[in-house]
């Protein structure tokens, strides 16, 4: 068994004071992380080059010491490794053909998608490798992006404001839509079982916009894929534990925790984290919820609610986290005394 604290609430213990990490903890707001990608200015050589992505991966575990490093990589990573294009344009984002029929879904190349992602996988095995040596304590979360999330960039283009068009296909051709997150499903359950091989000790589903679905949708398109991807990690990587995180959810958290067979839910930062305590299982630990802003804003409002948090899940398996994540802006200091904060006893 394992003594790393994320890997023990992951198995349903409580621990005080929760371990902590924090979404998107390698990016902008670090200098070293600014200075590591003014040498590739390409985010998608970034994401794919295991020497330099192994190095940003370790830089907030050198600073901080959290309790997990999650891999640098990008969800829009695995549409990209199938074939379909991708850029990430500076003040823009991520800018993808628009997928709206069967020759889109058609276009898609499964047979490179192992190859395409085996850098990713190599810096799994560099970071595995480095955790051991210089951090035992933390563990290494692998991720995706959650198939509807993944769908929502390949329909819409990129970023978008109402996601209308992903929408609008799910409405106008099921059939077609459903193809394409069963095509997403799969790629993602083989994704993510290549990362458990090479070393990663937790998986996360991120699901960024599951919260524009109304309920119906929301049980096709989230907690089904879910589910299946859950019960495929199950049997094929037995004992690794699984987070979900269907963003803007809110009160349909409770049903995807019921359902979705996960041993963790994020908790986004609007979900009262109270609320989420009685109305999910115990036996699924809660991640969250910080407000990002707060860690801008720092000083008593940061250190009030940061102790306010941890105190309401106290003696339930709580992964301290924010509740989206870390924002450019944020000064580094105010993430170090955050993590000082969350683990004074
Ligand atoms: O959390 C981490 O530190 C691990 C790495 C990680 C990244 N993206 C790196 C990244 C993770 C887990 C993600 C997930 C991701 N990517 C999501 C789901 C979580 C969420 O934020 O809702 C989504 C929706 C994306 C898509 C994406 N990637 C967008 C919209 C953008 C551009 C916006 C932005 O912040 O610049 C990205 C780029 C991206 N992915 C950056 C990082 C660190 C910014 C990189 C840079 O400019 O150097």
């Amino acid at each position: 068994m394992t003594d790393k604290p994320l890997l023990r609430v992951l198995h349903g213990e409580a621990l005080w004071p929760p371990p902590i990490w924090l979404m998107r903890q390698a990016g902008r707001y670090l200098p070293e992380y600014r200075a590591a990608r003014a040498q590739v200015r390409d985010l998608v050589v970034a994401f794919t080059s295991p020497d330099l992505a192994t190095d940003i991966t370790l830089q907030p575990i050198r600073r901080y010491g959290m309790d997990a490093a999650i891999l640098y990589s990008d969800i829009l990573i695995l549409p990209w490794a199938l074939g379909h294009g991708l850029e990430f344009r500076e003040s823009v984002g991520p800018v993808m053909p628009k997928l709206r029929d069967q020759a889109g879904l058609d276009a898609l190349e499964p047979a490179g998608f192992a190859d395409r992602v085996a850098p990713v996988i190599e810096t799994v095995r560099r970071v595995t490798a480095a955790l051991r040596d210089h951090h035992p304590a933390t563990a290494l979360i692998g991720f995706a992006g959650a198939p509807f999330t993944v769908a929502c960039y390949m329909v819409e283009g990129g970023g978008s404001r109402d996601h209308a068009e992903v929408r609008g296909l799910a409405y106008r051709d099921p059939a077609l839509f459903a193809r394409l997150i069963d095509r997403l499903t799969e790629a993602t359950i083989d994704y993510l079982a290549w990362q458990a091989e090479a070393g990663a000790e937790a998986l996360m589903l991120f699901d960024s916009w599951a919260g524009v679905l109304p309920p119906t949708l929301f049980a096709a398109y989230v907690i089904d894929p879910a589910m299946r991807i859950a019960a495929a990690l199950r049997a094929r990587c037995p004992g690794i534990p699984l987070i979900g995180f269907p963003r803007l959810a809110g009160s349909q958290l409770a049903g995807y925790a019921a359902r979705a067979g996960l041993d963790a839910v994020g908790m986004d930062t609007a979900t009262d984290p109270v609320w989420a305590a009685t109305a999910i299982d115990r036996r699924i630990a809660l991640q969250g919820n910080l407000d990002p802003l707060l860690l801008v804003a720092g000083g008593q409002a940061l250190r009030d609610e940061a102790l306010g948090l941890r105190g309401a899940l106290r003696g339930r398996p709580h992964i301290f986290n924010l509740g989206h994540g870390i924002v450019p802006e944020t000064p580094t200091d105010h993430v170090g005394q955050l993590v000082d904060l969350v683990r004074t006893a």
